[in-house]
């Protein structure tokens, strides 16, 4: 996106500066690859958009932001062998390439790469800053075993389902923008409402991603499509469709979750999510916690055209296609 391109370039420069040693080859080479993959880069972009907004130079902000961006390529590692992905922006998941223990060994040390990097802090913000860290980490997790724990479900409720991508998901977009917030010595009150907004724009992106899981283009997106049915996860997408569905069409779902013809499992599946119109109100859905993002972005006591480029990056987010 244009009006980030700056920011990208910041990050992009930031993580090619990053050290790794030549060996062991099998350790450093992995997280070399992953990073280098590309992505959209979103969540380091909210530390660095964060500080501006309270008046701070993004470059103050870089080593935080590529702390968060290292942490986020550590938990896609292990969660591509978590979920079984075969791709990831468009090449091979790292397990793939090598192998589930390179895949998890190389996956830790770059989750240590992220607390070095955090640790480049001015002293007296580390205690606050780890914190916030810390708390976001062990979400994370809890976030990632509810998600795991659902594909052996077929009772999920909708607000279970949105607590598990608040804890996957949204509190790293919050943790990045507190980051931010916190480099920049924004007030506690600020701080709290930018984290707010960084909540439910995760949720709206998370209900995205699984609506692209599902429907993306298939060349553009650079994950497998139909990854989620393949695995029986708990997606928006299955959870409205098993709301909406007959009786009959509940145990055509269920049924599906055990055909080994994959191809023919997600043809099905998504013959009957169109045919219950499930995108279109899990889009809705989306668009209720866009809304509720803005209601927090609102409240931050700054100037409101400091706060344009969060929006801009928000509309981004919600008409995304990868
Ligand atoms: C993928 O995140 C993992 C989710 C939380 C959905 P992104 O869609 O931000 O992945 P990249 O970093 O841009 O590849
Ligand atoms: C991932 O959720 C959340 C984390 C990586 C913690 P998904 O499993 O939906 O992410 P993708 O779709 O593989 O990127
Ligand atoms: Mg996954
Ligand atoms: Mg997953
Ligand atoms: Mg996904």
């Amino acid at each position: 996106m244009k009006a980030l391109l700056n920011y990208t370039q910041l990050i992009e420069e930031g993580l090619r500066n990053l050290e790794f040693p030549d060996t062991p080859t099998q350790l450093y080479e992995p997280q070399r690859y992953i990073l280098e993959l590309g992505g959209k880069r979103i969540r380091p972009i909210l530390t660095l958009l964060a500080a501006e907004l309270f008046n701070t130079a993004a470059q103050t902000a870089l080593p935080q932001a590529l702390a968060i961006e290292t942490f986020h390529n550590f938990t896609l590692i292990h969660d591509d062998i978590m979920d079984g992905a075969p791709l990831r922006r468009n090449q091979p998941t790292v397990h793939q390439k090598w192998n589930e223990n390179i895949g998890i060994l190389s996956g830790d040390a770059l989750m240590i790469r992220a607390y070095q990097l955090l640790g480049q802090i001015q002293p007296s913000l580390l205690p606050d800053a780890f914190d916030l860290f810390n708390t976001t980490a062990l979400e994370v997790c809890e976030g990632q075993q509810m998600d795991m724990d659902f594909e052996t479900r077929m009772d999920v409720s909708a607000a279970e389902y949105v607590e598990m991508i608040r804890l996957k998901t949204s509190v790293l977009l919050g943790c990045a923008l507190e980051l931010g917030a916190i480099v920049a010595g924004a007030t506690k009150n600020d701080r709290d409402e930018l984290y707010e907004f960084g909540q439910h724009i995760g949720i709206a992106f998370q209900i995205q991603d699984d609506i692209l899981d599902l429907y993306a283009d298939p060349e553009k997106f650079g994950k497998q499509v139909g990854g989620d049915v393949i695995a029986n996860k708990k997606t928006i997408l299955f959870l409205t469709a098993l709301n909406v569905a007959t009786a009959e069409q509940r145990e055509i779902l269920k049924q599906l979750s055990t055909e080994h013809d994959l191809v023919l499992k997600v043809s099905r599946t998504r013959a009957l999510f169109d045919h219950l119109n499930v995108r279109k109100l899990c889009e809705d859905r989306m668009k209720e916690h866009y809304s509720m993002a803005l209601t927090a972005l609102d409240k931050i006591q700054v100037d409101p055209s400091k706060k344009k480029v969060l929006i801009q990056l928000a509309d981004y987010l919600m008409e995304r296609d990868v």
